[in-house]
């Protein structure tokens, strides 16, 4: 299979390389896509050095999958030609997840909503990912009423120049910055822009993605979204108020069960899941799962993934890995 990669110079575009080929994901010719800037410059895949075309170029070439990861503006112009030359996008920025008309997918939670129709496919906001992967099988069993999220996000989600800016900062060294504020040695509780009603962009996401994922608009979400000076992957404590009661040990069994998902769970021993610990992994961790003993029917958990791979890359990977499987592609 012929598969695009635009973004392939990016943070997520080459974390998107590493999991086609550790997925083994059957590319035949693979076709790097970046910026005028880099055309002719050459990335690396299995072991092979391939020149990065532009998108014109791409579409040209007539790939079956084009994965996107090149931000919005670029996805708002591109895709569109990519789709009406019949090539498949699955798309990592923002600019289609909220289009009615477009499907917002996390193969372990909804993959069963895509069709042969679907030409542009949105990947959600890293922290909806890793967190609506655990929400859906706890939704299943006890029916979620609320959800109250705090984030804890790695300076790898605003890309290259965030890990520069708190590389630099660390290092003493004057640089570009990515963040209105120092992010090295500091918490910002701010991400992506602030809207009319207080909240940011980031916060939004998580609320309206989280309802359109789960198929249910009656899930009432809250989100206050922090960076902070991490590398490995987001973490998340999240408060979920259910419709019925549960047990404790049935909530770990369900979750243990759960594809994608991690428990670690062992506070006697420290045992718990930390960013550097995600940092590579696929999978999403979970732990410090306890009864909330401030109200009936609500637990705490903390949920951790590496938001450059289940938070964008692989949940991408995963959704191509679906269409080809079911033979939606083409
Ligand atoms: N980082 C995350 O955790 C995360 C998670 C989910 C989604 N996303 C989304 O993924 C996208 C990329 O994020 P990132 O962190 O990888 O950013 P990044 O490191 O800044 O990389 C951006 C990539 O886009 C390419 N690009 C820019 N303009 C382009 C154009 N006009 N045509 C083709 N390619 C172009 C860049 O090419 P050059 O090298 O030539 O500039 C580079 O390869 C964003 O939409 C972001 O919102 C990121």
């Amino acid at each position: 299979m012929k598969v695009a990669v635009v973004g392939a110079t990016g943070l997520v575009g080459s974390v998107m390389l590493k999991v086609l080929a550790e997925r083994n994901f059957p590319v035949t010719e693979l076709i790097p896509v970046a910026s005028e800037k880099s055309v002719g410059k050459e990335v690396e895949f299995k072991g092979k050095k391939y020149k990065v075309v532009s998108a014109d170029q791409a579409i040209a070439l007539k790939p079956e999958v084009a994965l996107f990861s090149a931000g919005g503006g670029t996805s708002l112009e591109q895709a569109p030609k990519f789709a009406e030359a019949g090539i498949t996008v699955i798309d990592n920025s923002s600019a289609w997840r909220m289009d009615p008309t477009k499907k917002l997918v996390v193969p372990e939670v909804n993959a069963n909503v895509l069709t042969s129709e679907d030409k542009i496919i949105a990947n959600p906001n890293c922290s909806t990912i890793q967190m609506v992967v655990v929400l859906k099988p706890l939704h299943e069993k006890y029916k979620i009423k609320r959800v109250v999220v705090s984030t804890y996000q790695s300076v790898t989600g605003t890309g290259v120049k965030a890990v520069e800016q708190l590389m630099n900062e660390r290092n003493g060294i004057e640089g570009p910055k990515a963040y209105a504020h120092e992010i090295d040695l500091n918490v910002i509780p701010q991400i992506d822009v602030f809207q009319d009603n207080g909240y940011t962009k980031e916060e939004m996401k998580m609320i309206k993605e989280t309802n359109k994922i789960m198929g249910d608009d009656s899930i009432k979400v809250t989100a206050t979204t922090v960076r902070i000076p991490v590398m490995g992957g987001h973490s998340e404590a999240v408060n979920i108020e259910f419709e019925n009661d549960f047990d404790l040990a049935e909530v770990r069994s369900i979750l243990e069960q759960q594809e994608g998902v991690v428990v670690v769970d062992d506070p006697a021993n420290a045992v718990y899941p930390m960013p550097k610990d995600a940092h590579e992994k696929d999978e999403v961790f979970v732990g410090r799962i306890r009864r909330d003993e401030s109200q009936p029917k609500t637990i705490n958990l903390w949920i951790v993934a590496d938001n450059l791979r289940k938070g964008a890359a692989t949940n991408a990977v995963q959704i191509a890995e679906y269409l080809q499987k079911q033979g939606l592609l083409g």
